[in-house]
């Protein structure tokens, strides 16, 4: 599908008002997106497992304006609360998306957001919340129009939320989402993540991720400074390659099951990431010194106890501990007994890999 496709051709805006809520999730990649051109298309695909319990639940209430508006109107609350310091965000999500729908300049929306995880807690709420919001807008535009299929519903879900934030396009479905054009994924594309279309091994089902809370703290760098920085980048066109190199050998070893191979590919992707970061100009460090320590005695562990417990980063200090259903007793005691110790007040995460967004309440 192309950008056209996503341009709806007749409404039926009959509607007065109505309520759409979502729940959607965060994910973690495994392949990481790092480096973007104009219009949010990446500059590599990527591949991230859908997570469970880190989300967003948005509620949409819309009510029909008396003519077309000139500028957007909307009133927006977190947790309950007005917050007039998200609202430029939103509207330049509106700006970007206008184009393709085009009814929300005809409607007052009230927008009520609220996350799961502390909003302080370092973990990134752009993924989820931006395919929150752009699912509750989907649901919208399928009340104005007949016969929308479940398959336009995600893909058009999932290319909005890319415009709100790239990561937020893999947050639709789950458990794996693989976004941006590959030639070893036949039906990939830069503008929607998509349901990763192989097979998996049972060895990945439920599997665990606790987020390991190192740094709750601003960073220093966002991710939109953090991927421009990729322009220019001494180490960029290999980095890009690399990564889609790491796509077609991480097919293989979900289907396989080769958990040694996948930890390797995985923290070898983490690592990257952040020397990436390293080696930009400017360059910048968002791992603190705990999150090395971590990091170390993950490895350490892995060698002495037998387990297939990695890790991975993203855009931060937080460590993502990833490990199989079958050995969660056992690397859960080393997690509390060995790796809480470093996180700052002893917060941790625990998370799963899940199915995607829900649908909660709607009235339309
Ligand atoms: C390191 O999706 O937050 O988490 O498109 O500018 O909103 P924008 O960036 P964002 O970048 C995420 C980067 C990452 C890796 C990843 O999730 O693939």
């Amino acid at each position: 599908m192309i950008e056209t496709d996503f341009i709806p051709d007749s409404l039926i805006l009959d509607k007065d008002h109505g309520i759409v809520q979502y729940t959607s999730p965060s994910n973690i990649a495994l392949i990481k997106y790092w480096g973007k051109l104009e219009n949010q298309i990446p500059a590599n695909p990527s591949i991230s497992f859908t997570l469970n319990a880190c989300s967003t639940t948005t509620k949409i209430e819309y009510v029909k304006l008396g003519k077309r508006a000139s500028d957007f109107s909307f009133d927006l609350y977190f947790e309950g609360l007005p917050k007039e310091e998200f609202k430029p965000k939103i509207t330049t999500f509106f700006k970007r998306i206008i184009t393709y729908m085009p009814f929300l300049l005809e409607y007052r929306l009230s927008i009520h957001t609220s996350n799961t995880f502390p909003h302080s807690s370092g973990i990134a709420s752009s993924a989820s919340g931006m395919s929150a919001l752009a699912l509750c807008l989907m649901e919208m535009e399928r009340s104005f129009t007949k016969n929308m299929t479940d398959d336009y519903f995600d893909r058009k879900a999932s290319f909005l939320s890319r415009l709100g934030s790239g990561s937020a396009c893999r947050s639709i479905n789950g458990p794996l989402v693989q976004w941006g054009k590959s030639n070893y994924v036949e039906s990939s594309s830069n503008l929607y993540g998509i349901p990763f279309p192989y097979d998996v091994h049972p060895i990945f089902n439920n599997f665990h991720d606790t987020i390991l809370l190192v740094d709750k703290g601003e960073k220093q760098v966002s991710s939109t400074v953090g991927h421009d920085l990729m322009h220019g980048h001494p180490f960029a066109a290999n980095r890009f390659k690399q990564a889609d190199d790491n796509l077609g050998k991480i097919i293989g070893v979900l289907e396989s099951g080769n958990i040694k191979e996948f930890m390797k590919i995985v923290e070898s992707e983490a690592l990257t990431l952040h020397s990436m970061m390293m080696t930009s100009n400017p360059y910048f460090i968002l791992m603190k010194p705990n999150t090395l320590s971590i990091i170390n005695a993950i490895w350490e562990f892995r060698e002495t106890s037998n387990t297939h417990v990695c890790f991975t980063l993203d855009a931060g200090a937080n460590v993502h501990v990833l490990y199989p259903e079958n050995e969660k007793d056992k690397v859960f005691s080393f997690i509390k007994e060995k790796l809480v110790p470093f996180c700052q007040n002893g917060q941790y995460i625990c998370d799963q890999i899940g199915q995607g967004a829900k649908k909660k309440v709607i009235y339309v």
